[in-house]
This record gives structure tokens, sequence and C-alpha cells, in this order.
């Protein structure tokens, strides 16, 4: 809460823009401007909007004015020689989701090039993220393609079979794979009916990291990490966060029912479908589970599990479902007016860092960074925090998966 009065304090002219667009009533929803819905445009201004919290983030953060932050390391460097103080000869093994374009392919790229990984990518378009791989001059050697699509439960299990089969030890797994459909009108499912965004983001990692966490218990490597990438958008004690669509899993009742949008609301809270706020919500999921997955397995297993906000990149794939004038205009705004822009190279140094880096190996911790690019222990959102919470979208969540 002390991060929202500070940052509300210092961001007037944002906030202004906010209330304006705030205004706009359900009616007013499907009136066309310039050829596109006023909800596209409300879509895209909202998340204009949230560059400029990312920038008034910064000069806040500048001016030591955001609590949230507890401690700060200035030291990106990756895979340093003594990971958790012991030292290991051989190279770690790290699976990263999604790893074909955008922040997954630069982090990819960043530990491959340290020469102490060997970086798994597992990805849904296998020839899209071997020409990936090649584009940005990776090694064959530090790298290998693996199919995986996290809108198939299927796949999921037979990506893990065909993971164990290669007899390769699993250090470190990052679930950053995404989708993001803010412009959507209607809801689309996964290959067993789940709301895509929810099925995708949240259920596919939440059955590919309960199932391979088996295998990195069994791995020497003295480092073992488990990182489920998060994002300011699904934390409403951000400025960003209470951009509307906000994240809301309510009572978790559309969950709880299955998200198949036939007898069922395709939303976690049971509400209409909207495709921002589905994303929103599988983030809300993704921070949850990271912190379940800490309460029930940190001490037993002595693995570190994490989330983070890499910052707002904003040339990402992400964005490909939004209008064409957001995504003309997004990186440019955020690059020369908010000053907010985070390259994707920065961003996938940042989380090799939480992959790899001996200094972030505290579990638990939602990661962000400051405009310097020194880390801190960020703060989540009363809802992205709440325990009880946490442990009722992991039980139906697992009910969803088959694993109860
Ligand atoms: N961009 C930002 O500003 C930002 C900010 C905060 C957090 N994040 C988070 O960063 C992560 C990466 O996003 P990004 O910005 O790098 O976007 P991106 O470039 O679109 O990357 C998303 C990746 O997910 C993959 N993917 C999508 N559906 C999949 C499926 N069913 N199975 C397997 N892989 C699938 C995509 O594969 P294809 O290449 O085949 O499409 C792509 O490789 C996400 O978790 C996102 O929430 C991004």
């Amino acid at each position: 809460m002390a991060l929202q009065a500070h940052l509300g304090s210092i961001t007037a002219p944002t906030l202004s823009l906010h209330k304006k667009e705030a205004r706009w009533s359900p009616s007013t929803k499907e009136t066309v401007f310039f050829g596109t819905s006023v909800s596209d445009y409300q879509a895209a201004i909202s998340d204009l909007s949230s560059l400029i919290i990312i920038s008034n983030n910064r000069r806040a953060l500048k001016r030591g004015c955001v609590r949230a932050q507890t401690t700060m390391t200035t030291t990106p460097a990756i895979n340093r020689a003594a990971p958790e103080g012991k030292k290991t000869l051989r190279k770690g093994s790290v699976i990263i989701t999604g790893a074909s374009s955008g922040l997954g392919l630069a982090t990819a790229k960043a530990l491959a090039e340290s020469g102490k990984w060997h970086v798994v990518m597992a990805c849904r378009d296998f020839l899209k993220a071997e020409k990936a791989a090649r584009s940005v001059g990776m090694s064959r050697e530090n790298y290998t393609v693996m199919h995986l699509d996290l809108a198939s439960l299927d796949s999921v299990r037979q990506f893990v079979d065909n993971f164990k089969r290669s007899g390769r030890p699993l250090d470190v797994l990052v679930c950053n794979a995404a989708v993001y459909l803010p412009t959507a009108k209607e809801p689309t499912f996964t290959a067993e009916g789940f709301e895509l965004s929810v099925g995708t983001n949240h259920l596919g990692h939440f059955l590919l990291s309960r199932i391979l966490l088996e295998d990195m218990q069994k791995s020497d490597y003295p480092a073992k990490r488990l990182i489920i990438v998060g994002s300011i958008t699904g934390n409403t004690n951000t400025l960003a966060g209470n951009v509307p669509p906000k994240a809301y899993l309510g009572d978790l009742r559309g969950l709880s029912a299955g998200l198949n949008g036939t007898n069922t609301s395709p939303m976690i809270d049971g509400g209409d479908f909207d495709g921002a706020k589905a994303y929103k919500d599988s983030k809300v999921c993704n921070m949850l589970t990271m912190q379940e997955f800490h309460r029930r397995y940190h001490e037993e297993t002595g693995i570190t599990f994490n989330s983070l906000y890499p910052g707002c990149i904003a040339t990402t794939g992400l964005f490909r479902e939004h209008i064409p004038l957001f995504r003309l205009l997004f990186p440019p705004f955020q690059k020369y007016i908010t000053k907010g822009y985070v390259s994707e190279e920065e961003a996938g140094k940042r989380l090799a860092q939480v992959v790899s880096d001996p200094s972030l190996s505290k579990s638990g911790v939602y990661w962000s960074w400051n405009k310097d690019s020194a880390s801190f222990e960020n703060q989540l959102s009363q809802e992205a925090s709440d325990v009880e919470k946490a442990r009722k979208v992991w039980e139906l969540s697992e009910k969803l998966v088959g694993l109860a």
C-alpha cells in the first residue's frame, strides 16, 4: 500500500488519463473509432499506460520512494564460478519454455553464450525455434530444441517423457511461454477445453513443473531453481496493475468449474470473457503457484522457487494480437516518452541472472530491477500473495490437469 501511495503521489498526469479511460461505460464499448472499437483502443491505452507506470516506478526508485524494495544487488553478471558456494564441473541444464522468441530466446542466448549452460528450448514450433537459435548465433552444442505445446496436456506429458528419455539432468526449469489475447472478442480453448490464456500460461506450466519436480530433485547440481515468469500487470499494488480490466480471481468459481466456456464461465472468477483480464489472471496464478511451490517444497528439496517481472519489453511477440496502431506506437512511446523501455537483450540478462546468479538464490522471491538494472525483491499484491488463494488454486489446478 505504501508503494501505491507513493506512486500515486507522483503520477498525477498519468492518473488523469486512466480516469478518463475508466469512465467509458460498457455501452460505449463497441463504438467504432477509425475502424477500431473503443474497447480495442482502451486495451491499447491500458497497455500504453502501463509504460508510464514503469517509467514512474523508475523515477520513484531514483527518489528512494519505493518501499517494496527490500534488498538490491548491482551485479548482473551471470554464472559465477561457485553457485551457492559449491563448484560444479559440468554444464548446468536448463529448460526454457517459449524460447523461440522474445524473453525466452534472449535468455537462452545469454545462458548459452556463457558456455556454462545447455539450454533445452521447449517450443511449440520446432522449426521456428531452430531458426531463432541460429539467428542469434547460439552454438549447436549449447542447445537442444524439443517440442512442447502448453495448450495440450498430452503434449506436456509427451515432452516430459521425451526429456526423461534424453538422459539429461534437469537443474533449472523456466516457465516463460505465454499468450496474450487483449482484443479477442470470444474465448478460445486448449485441447482439453480450458480458456487458452489460463490454460497455456498457468495450467500447462502447472502440470509441467509438477511432473518435472522429481527430475530436479534428482539433479546433483548445487543450485536448482524453478522460475515462473510473472508480470506487473497482475499486481494490483501498482498503478499498472490497476489499469482496467484488473486481475481478479474472485472465489475461483470459474476455475473450479473447469473454465470450459460451455456450461461455465471461461474466466477464473466466473465473469464474462475478457482476453486482457484472462492474461492478467493467468499471471496471478503463475505468481501464486511459485509461492505455493516454495511453501510446499523449498525446505524439503532445497530448490529455489522464484518469479520475476523482467520489465516492459515492448518489442516482443507477446503483443502480436494487439491492434496495429498499438504495435506501432508501443515501442517508440516507451523508448522516447516514458523511457521505460527494456530491450529483449537486457530482459534476457535479467532472467538469466535469476537462473544462475548466486546472489539471487533466495527462494519465494518476486524479482524486479531498477533503472540501473539492479535487482531487488519486490512485493506482490494482496491477491497475488494470498496464502489461502494459492492453496485453492493449487488444489483446483491439480484436479484440472489430472494430478488429483
Ligand atoms: N513483453 C513484455 O513486456 C512482458 C512483460 C512482463 C512479463 N512478460 C512475460 O514474459 C514471458 C515471455 O513473453 P514475451 O514478451 O517474450 O512474448 P513472446 O515473444 O510472444 O514469447 C512467448 C513465447 O511463448 C510461446 N508460446 C505461446 N503459446 C505456447 C504454447 N501453447 N506452447 C508452447 N509455447 C508457447 C511462443 O511460441 P511461438 O514463438 O511459437 O509463438 C513464444 O516463444 C511471458 O511469460 C510474459 O507474460 C512479458
